[in-house]
């Protein structure tokens, strides 16, 4: 199978390139060399390698930052997404494309089925939801998988942060009032090849199991690093409601996802979010 990925030096699309499985033939191309912004590359691209399926990894992420790049947030987020899917629309390809929580308001405190009404709370997540409307209209065949809270050994990201943080910091503040699920990039990745191998379609979710708030995760970060070795000195974390720590992008105060489906579509299910924390601290001190 001939698969291009998008975005390939982003956090999930260097993990894509990882866990690529056995018989698959890969192409990832990085912003330099795909803009999926532009339809002219998008189109010359995807008819010279004929891609069997495309995994798009590309989007624009910087939540707070969107605010104020509507813009380019809605040109990568709508249309890059848009324009990979009528390529693959006109090859006969299959797309699946990575989508986010922040396309919910987090109002209701149950986690949310992919059927759920969405209402995003800002320009990041509007811009996600835009892109997965018109990537169902371009390709009515796609696979929307969506996601939250990822992180992974490679690019910046919250767990990154942290540890930064707490290296130089004897007391930090975080955020309890937030709740969703972290989720490693790794197994996300994995998950995203089963699906392709799978030729799966339609709307899911998959996060990795279990939820937390911002202020639990850093704690679980703090506790794992000291464990490992990766920091030595304990910083005092003091959990923050979210108006004490105003932000440009509103977002969601509950956001977890419910996975089932998906699970039951790929026969796996993804581990507690501690776990792959803990794999990914231990991939990152040997870095
Ligand atoms: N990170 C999260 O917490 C999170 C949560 C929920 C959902 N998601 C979704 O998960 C997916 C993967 O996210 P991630 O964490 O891997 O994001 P990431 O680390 O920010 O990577 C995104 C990649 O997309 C690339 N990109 C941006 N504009 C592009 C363009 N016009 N054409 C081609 N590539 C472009 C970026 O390249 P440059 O750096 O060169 O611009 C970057 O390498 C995304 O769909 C995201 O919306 C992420």
């Amino acid at each position: 199978m001939k698969v291009l990925i998008t975005g390939a030096d982003g956090q999930l699309g260097w993990e894509l390139q990882r866990a690529v499985p056995a018989g698959i033939e890969f192409t990832a191309c990085n912003s330099a060399e795909l803009d999926i912004t532009s339809k002219p590359q998008v189109d010359e691209l995807t008819a010279r390698l004929a891609p069997e399926i495309i995994i798009n990894a590309a989007a624009y992420t910087a939540v707070d930052r969107a605010e104020s790049e509507v813009e380019l947030a809605m040109a990568v987020n709508r249309d890059g997404a848009a324009h990979l899917a009528a390529a693959a629309a006109a090859l006969g390809a299959g797309i699946i494309h990575v989508s986010t929580d922040f396309i919910f308001d987090g109002c209701h405190y149950r986690p949310y089925l992919p059927a759920d009404v969405p209402n995003p709370t800002g320009v990041y997540g509007a811009s996600k939801l835009a892109g997965e409307r018109l990537l169902l209209i371009k390709c009515p065949d796609a696979a929307i998988i969506r996601t939250a809270w990822v992180y992974s050994s490679h690019g910046n990201n919250f767990v990154k942060t942290m540890l930064r943080l707490m290296d130089g910091r004897k007391e930090l503040g975080v955020v309890a009032d937030q709740i969703g699920s972290p989720t490693w990039a790794g197994g996300l990745a994995q998950a995203l090849w089963q699906a392709a191998v799978q030729k799966l379609t339609g709307v899911y979710h998959w996060t990795d199991a279990g939820v937390a708030s911002w202020y639990d995760f850093a704690c679980a970060i703090q506790e794992e690093a000291l464990a490992l070795g990766i920091l030595r000195r304990e910083t005092f974390i003091r959990p923050l409601r979210t108006e004490d720590y105003p932000t440009q992008a509103r977002r969601p105060p509950y956001s977890v996802l419910d996975k089932t489906s998906l699970w039951g579509e790929l026969g796996v299910s993804a581990p507690h979010w501690r776990f792959n924390l803990k794999k990914m601290l231990a991939e990152l001190k040997n870095v």
